[in-house]
């Protein structure tokens, strides 16, 4: 079987074909099952190396992308730095360039830079993942999120879905509204204005404000963290009074579709976006997307570098 993604990098939901995501998505699920085995380990990386570029904190994403290239026998390696001002332009093709200089098959990147993935690319002659750019995009999140959906809800096509909140900072809502057009859902992003890009409409999703009217027709209601260390003070009254007006709570729950379930791509503010009883609350998938995590990525590294012909699989 040759099975392989149109692009060579996973940069932007550009990259991916709506039948690519479907191939992620059904590889994720084959990788899944390997994940609840005792022995959580497949030998079809062996040999390859893949370096984690995070040069921006980051638990949950980078450990999830450790354990998937675990879990495919890839020889990992960590390049974890904090960013700074200086981390830029012309450093970070330095770093790009050392790098290549070790010839590794396959780098992920997370950075505070929108676009930093497409410098080292340019470097470097290996495939490149994004693991979270700036506010630009995340793109391996929004395919987890597609694929908690589809686990949870059945399909994806016809599916209305609502991102609510920091959508101005938020790469993850980026990668999301075209993954969720691409597959035939809806998304609706529902936020106050002071925290919409400046030009909401080039998402290519409605935009609703007030999130108790559109609630009735959501099927998801994915919640977006609001992202204190992006701010710059303005725009925000109080926490309070957004937990009231955009936060996810028992009483918003009840007013919802019986079926609608609440997702969160985590770290989660409890109490602000999200209450701390919905957030442990029976349909809430917060977990069953951490999980999904690393069978997504799995699937994204094993396509990326060549599916079954990487020539490691025997
Ligand atoms: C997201 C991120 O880092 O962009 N988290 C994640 O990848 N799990 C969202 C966030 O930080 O709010």
């Amino acid at each position: 079987m040759t099975a392989m993604l149109s692009s060579r990098h996973l940069m932007t939901m550009d990259d991916v074909t709506a039948d690519d995501i479907a191939l992620i998505l059904d590889t994720a699920e084959s990788f899944a099952e390997v994940n609840e085995r005792r022995i959580k380990k497949l030998p079809t990386l062996r040999g390859r190396t893949v370096i984690n570029l995070f040069l921006e904190p980051s638990t949950r994403t980078r450990m999830s992308f450790e354990i998937a290239a675990k879990r495919l026998s890839a020889d990992g390696v960590n390049f974890t730095a904090s960013s700074s001002a200086t981390v830029k332009g012309e450093s970070l093709r330095d770093t790009a360039a050392t790098l290549a200089a070790m010839s590794c098959d396959l780098v992920i990147v997370r950075h505070k830079y929108a676009g930093a993935p497409q410098i080292i690319a340019e470097m470097m002659d290996c495939s490149v993942v994004n693991g979270g750019d700036g506010v630009h995009e995340h793109p391996t999140q929004a395919l987890l999120d597609l694929y908690t959906m589809r686990q949870n809800l059945g399909h994806l096509e016809g599916l209305t879905v609502g991102i609510v909140g920091d959508i101005a900072h938020s790469r993850v809502a980026g990668s999301l509204v075209p993954a969720l057009r691409k597959v035939g859902a809806t998304p609706i992003i529902i936020a106050p204005p002071t925290l919409l890009p400046a030009r909401p409409d080039i998402l290519g999703a409605e935009v609703a404000y007030d999130f108790d009217q559109v609630l009735p027709r959501l099927d998801v209601a994915y919640m977006l963290r609001i992202q204190m260390e992006r701010f710059d003070e303005a725009g925000f009254p109080s926490l309070r009074e957004y937990a009231r007006l955009y936060g996810m709570n028992m009483k918003r729950l009840s007013a919802a579709k019986p079926e609608l379930v609440i997702m969160h791509p985590g770290p989660m503010n409890r109490g602000v976006e999200i209450s701390s009883d919905v957030a442990d609350h029976a349909r809430s998938l917060v977990l069953g997307q951490v999980e999904s995590g690393v069978a997504v990525r799995m699937a994204v590294m094993y396509l990326l570098l060549g599916g079954a012909d990487s020539g490691a699989a025997a």
